[in-house]
């Protein structure tokens, strides 16, 4: 059987295909799934998806139309799939579970340690035989407090890294991990977290509840000179309210693995084109701002672990067994 392989990036591209080598034939094309691209999966019993495919009402009805059963998607997070849809259609939904929390997490300190400590700037400068020092004086962190929003496996591991840099730990979760505890964080409440910590990172999930958990007026609990890291989705944040913040001067530096509008941006070239969100044009022109396009994810590791996880819930699907991956049916 033919698997039909969307948003494959160059890199994945041999990996996805050794991993499926004596199994199944796979195609890989480098479009997202999308109501465009979706009539290509017709004839195509199992198709993979990643973590931009657009997979809403319609999209689910022309792959259900064309004889789709499974969704393998290439990512943890699924709030990009219209699982009641889906399961309605009577298709098959599974993700990927597990996969290295550290690689995210050791992202999100690269984003923090490189909007602290100027780094973009300073490599600007210096390709200019520029060496002066001016604008880019940083702060230790140790002895500082980080506030980590969700600590589940990516906040544990960047909780890690925190401890490792002796920082003061605070934590925001609906529910409190041992390990997150036993490394001496305490849960308060957010106002408060949001209140002392000069390092807030996201790490929840997006779901209905935390749909711009950070909006204006979680923006103004901040310290003035906070620094702020979302390695997790962007619709946490309320994009356009920190915007306002940051025209008012506020934070030390703010970095974006991830942001509100990024389907049809993250993961293309759009050099060539006219700008049409203004809301990100401002804001990759704040000085202390960092913008990355969804890569906090993407190690060999990680994207090692996603694929050898995505053929095996296409072997699970094949075999007719059911895994802690499958979204739906959901029993
Ligand atoms: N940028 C990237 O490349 C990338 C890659 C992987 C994951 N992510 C994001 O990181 C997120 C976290 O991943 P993880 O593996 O740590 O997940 P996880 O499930 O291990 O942890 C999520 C934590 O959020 C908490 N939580 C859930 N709902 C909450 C709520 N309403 N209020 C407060 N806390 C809540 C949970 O209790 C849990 O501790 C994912 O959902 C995904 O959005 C981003």
């Amino acid at each position: 059987m033919e698997i039909l392989a969307f948003g494959v990036q160059a890199d994945e591209r041999p990996l996805i295909e050794s991993a499926f080598a004596g199994h199944h034939e796979v195609r890989c094309l480098s479009v997202f799934l999308d109501e465009d691209t979706a009539p290509i999966a017709a004839g195509h019993e199992i198709i993979s998806t990643s973590v931009n495919a657009d997979l809403n009402p319609r999209v689910l009805q022309t792959l259900a139309a064309g004889g789709t059963q499974l969704i393998a998607q290439r990512s943890t997070g699924f709030n990009n799939i219209d699982l009641d849809v889906a399961e309605r259609l009577g298709l098959t939904v599974a993700r990927v579970s597990y996969y290295s929390p550290y690689s995210v997490a050791e992202f999100a300190w690269t984003l923090a340690m490189a909007v602290n400590r100027r780094i973009v700037r300073a490599a600007t400068r210096t390709r200019d035989f520029d060496f002066r020092l001016d604008g880019l004086m940083g702060r230790d962190l140790r002895g500082r407090t980080v506030g980590v929003l969700g600590t589940g496996k990516i906040g544990e591991a960047f909780t890690r890294i925190a401890h490792g840099f002796g920082m003061r730990l605070l934590g925001w979760d609906v529910a409190e991990n041992p390990a997150c505890v036993e490394l001496g964080m305490t849960y308060v409440p957010k106002e408060q977290l949001l209140a002392e910590s000069d390092l807030v990172t996201l790490h929840v999930p997006l779901l209905p509840e935390t749909r711009r958990l950070i909006d204006a007026d979680a923006l103004k609990a901040m310290k003035d000179d906070a620094i702020l890291v979302n390695s997790s989705r962007g619709g946490l944040i309320d994009t356009a309210a920190l915007v306002a913040e940051l025209r008012e001067g506020r934070f030390t530096g703010v970095g974006l693995d991830v942001y509100e509008a990024e389907a049809g941006l993250f993961f293309l070239d759009r050099s060539l084109e006219a700008v049409d969100d203004d809301t990100l044009a401002r804001l990759v022109t704040f000085p202390n701002v960092l913008v990355t396009s969804h890569q906090a994810y993407y190690t060999e590791d990680a994207v090692g672990q996603i694929i050898d996880a995505t053929v095996r819930n296409v072997l699970d699907y094949t075999a007719g067994r059911r895994s802690e991956n499958v979204l739906v049916p959901r029993s």
